[in-house]
């Protein structure tokens, strides 16, 4: 019988048929296709044993249950990894841009700046985490963020130290990569060493070029940040330090984004990777009616700059898709907050989401046995993961952001358009893209 997770695409006189909880496309003609779904014939024969291969033809529905659940189990070792350990080191921020909640959230709750104390009790917790479920195959980050977290130098400091005596302790193991989320303008030569020093990589936000980034990316005073960033970023790959950007997409640079890899390689980065807006602050830009809109045609240009790009695996939404597919290791995480991460907030409060304050107590006291992915909270997000709901595209998308679900509907367990849309896209994009390649390698 048919698996119930049998899925296809038509496309030219192409069939693509896939297995919607691992998509690893089978291609054969519509008029196959046809033949099959009729009537099994002699030329049928292979497709069919293909088919049953890769778990599309099934005894039972008892066989489709299996495959649901041993995905479903992938699934969660891969949620019970701390893989992430943000150290907010400030809430506040030097700059203020048309799209960020931070300075709101700033003034709400103070501009307050992470303690000495609170972030070495944050790598302490988080420690403990990873010996208990500590995976060698795994790369793990520590993510200095914000706000602005240069404006904390000090608690970055005395966090690197610690990591690194920590490391040559064998407290911690040896694959923790470093790195600090900033807007880069106080990038300065002390910071500069400090990178070299502690081998640390930086993430440097730019939307674009000038008048597209400094339409919105302004300093608190209201000028543009362009050529500030962009000489910040220079100074760093100048330094060797391994610079990545991070770009928003936005009403001002959406039309442009299907060519964002050559203007980036141009600034000697290592890689950077597209952010679509979440939360109240899109709606402010967009519109409740243009939502969609915009998501889809973010999602078209993301798409499109990859085609484009000369380097493969420049972009880095494209290329965690890509390479999850490839691999065939699917449900590439999205959002961390499912319990990949542990954030410790500027106040010393521990949450699941840099951007959400879930109030999970102080970091100071915390009982031994805290663990982020047992939290009642990233139990609840979980149910939102695609695995448990319809949708074709489930396997190569992440989940998306239950922050931004509730902020713009009211219903943390609601879909994230954004995630849906850009997965459906990409579903697509990758299956007739392998197919195109297949055939130009063939004889
Ligand atoms: C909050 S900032 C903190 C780090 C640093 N101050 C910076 O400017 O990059 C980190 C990233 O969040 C992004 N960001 C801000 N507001 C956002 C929103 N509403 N939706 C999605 N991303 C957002 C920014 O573009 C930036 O790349």
């Amino acid at each position: 019988m048919w698996s119930q997770y049998l899925r296809i695409r038509e496309r030219n006189g192409v069939v693509a048929v896939f297995h919607e909880l691992h998509p690893d496309p089978i291609y054969c003609s519509s008029e196959q296709w046809q033949c099959l779904v009729s009537e099994v014939t002699e030329g049928t024969q292979m497709l069919i044993s293909d088919l049953k291969q890769h778990k599309l033809i099934v005894e039972s529905l008892d066989d489709d249950r299996r495959e649901f659940d041993r995905v479903a189990s992938d699934l969660e070792y891969k949620l019970d990894q701390p893989t992430i350990l943000y150290l907010m080191t400030a809430q506040g921020c030097n700059f203020g841009c048309g799209y960020c909640p931070v300075p709101e959230t700033a003034k709400k709750h103070g501009a307050s700046l992470l303690s000495v104390e609170d972030a070495i009790a944050g790598i302490e917790l988080w420690q403990k985490h990873l010996k208990d479920v500590y995976d060698s195959n795994l790369q793990y980050f520590v993510i200095f963020y914000g706000g602005e977290p240069l404006l904390n130098k000090e608690t970055i400091k005395a966090s690197l130290a610690c990591l690194k005596m920590k490391k040559e302790m064998g407290d911690l193991p040896p694959n923790i990569n470093l790195m600090i989320a900033t807007n880069g303008i106080l990038a300065d030569d002390e910071t500069i060493v400090m990178c070299k020093e502690y081998d640390v990589m930086v993430a440097v936000g730019l939307d674009g070029p000038k008048s597209t980034n400094d339409a919105l990316r302004v300093d608190s005073d209201g000028n543009g940040t362009f050529d500030r960033t962009v000489a910040s970023i220079k100074r760093l790959v100048q330094n060797n330090i391994r610079t990545f950007v991070s770009t928003s997409i936005t009403p001002f640079n959406i039309d442009q984004i299907s060519e964002y890899s050559s203007f980036f390689s141009e600034l000697g980065i290592e890689k950077f990777g597209f952010n679509f807006l979440k939360g109240r602050m899109l709606l402010r830009l967009v519109g409740a009616d243009g939502v969609e809109d915009y998501y889809r045609e973010a999602s078209h240009g993301v798409i499109e700059n990859a085609r484009r790009q000369s380097r493969p695996g420049f972009e880095y939404q494209m290329e965690k898709k890509q390479v999850a597919f490839d691999r065939r290791d699917f449900y590439p995480v999205d959002c961390t907050c499912y319990g990949n991460q542990l954030v410790i907030q500027p106040d010393g409060q521990i949450s699941n989401c840099p951007f959400y304050k879930s109030w999970l107590g102080h970091v100071r006291n915390m009982s031994d046995g805290f663990r982020i992915w047992n939290q009642p909270i990233v139990k609840e997000w979980r149910k939102r993961l695609p695995l448990y709901h319809s949708g074709e595209a489930k396997a190569v998308s992440g989940g998306g952001c239950a922050w931004s679900s509730i902020e713009l509907k009211g219903d943390l367990l609601a879909i994230d358009d954004s995630s849906q849309i850009f997965s459906e896209e990409v579903l697509n994009e990758l299956i007739w893209s392998r197919y195109d390649r297949l055939k130009t390698q063939a004889p």
